[in-house]
């Protein structure tokens, strides 16, 4: 992991904005800032798309639950600087690699969409039409592209780096290209249900219901996702709580972009899986989740507890109890 915490370093000063919310309590909000300052630096380094998970629980959050507007700037900023990876000719963001540089240029993730639903928020929220181009224009190549016939997503993209024409499906962290890996499922669901939240959008609306009703249908009988839908072998039994968690978030948020109260039960039954399967509760692990599989394929956090797994599960039990900051990636008022 690399020394700023890569793609995750938001999610414990998210997860402390949500407790000192939750207890009112003025120290931890205090912790939080100090921690969502420290992140400024990275708002200008345009060497990862992985800006809108730094962002979005560390400021985005931030700025809503402590009111201070210097934290929704930082995000703006961050977001802006994501615009330096959109291909012209391709119209997606690239994931991976400086945006200088030729190396994994061409490729895009799932992943993503997160990241390009907090593009399409800043640019609703500042009047930038560019902004609010280049992260419709990815969505719906994600959706040509990446979203199969029966709601399953591939987690990689790949687009020819001088055309932008869609070459095939590919997969980085899951089983194969063909398969579906359940957290890029659950990006899927949040990411889509968050571009349809803010945009009003009904075709970001339905690609979420898709892929929201694909990560439902596969739910094992009993107990917690396998980390890939498709995996068959051994490694079938591996869970990844953190899809789940992530999953019912993106439902959440979905039954409010939908008005359809189906997807917040569905949510329920995700978190009721998740507490009689995955809550730690060994009193001397600080973590509200285990079970989560980071990388199967690196052998790194394999049946572990995973920061984003708590944090989105603590954004999902937010927006399930209807607390006033939990619709925080909000449309322009
Ligand atoms: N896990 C690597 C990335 O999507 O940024
Ligand atoms: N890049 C996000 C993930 O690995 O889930």
């Amino acid at each position: 992991m690399p020394e700023d915490a890569a793609w995750t370093a938001g999610f414990w000063p998210g997860l402390l904005w949500l407790a000192s919310a939750v207890k009112s309590d003025a120290e931890l909000g205090a912790q939080a800032a100090r921690l969502a300052r420290l992140l400024e630096p990275r708002a200008s380094d345009d060497r990862t798309h992985d800006l809108g998970f730094v962002f979005m629980p560390s400021c985005v959050l931030g700025a809503v639950i402590s009111g201070n507007r210097r934290f929704h700037e930082m995000a703006w900023t961050a977001a802006g600087t994501l615009l330096h990876r959109f291909d012209g000719p391709g119209g997606y963001f690239r994931a991976w690699g400086d945006a200088r540089s030729r190396e994994h240029q061409g490729l895009t993730t799932i992943d993503a969409l997160m990241n390009v639903a907090f593009v399409l928020w800043m640019g609703l929220a500042r009047r930038d039409a560019d902004a609010v181009g280049a992260a419709r224009s990815h969505a719906d190549r994600a959706i040509q592209n990446q979203v199969r016939e029966d709601g399953s997503t591939a987690q990689v993209a790949v687009y020819d780096t001088r055309s932008g024409d869609f070459v095939r499906q590919g997969t980085h962290q899951g089983l194969s290209a063909d398969s579906c890996w359940s957290r890029g499922q659950a990006w899927a669901i949040y990411g889509f249900a968050l571009l349809a939240r803010l945009s009003g959008d009904q075709t970001y609306s339905d690609a979420a219901a898709r892929v929201a009703d694909y990560f439902y249908r596969h739910l094992p009988a009993d107990g917690l996702v396998p980390w890939d839908f498709a995996d068959t072998g051994a490694s079938q039994s591996i869970p990844d709580s953190s899809a789940m968690a992530i999953a019912a978030a993106g439902m959440l948020c979905l039954a409010d972009a939908r008005s359809d109260p189906a997807y917040r039960v569905c949510a329920e039954r995700l978190l009721q899986r998740l507490i009689d399967h995955a809550l730690v509760e060994d009193a001397d692990n600080p973590a509200i989740l285990g079970r989560g599989t980071f990388s199967l394929k690196l052998g790194i956090g394999v049946d572990e507890a995973l920061i984003f797994g708590d944090f989105y599960f603590m954004d999902a039990l937010a927006r399930l109890l209807d607390q006033p900051f939990a619709d925080y990636i909000r449309p322009a008022p």
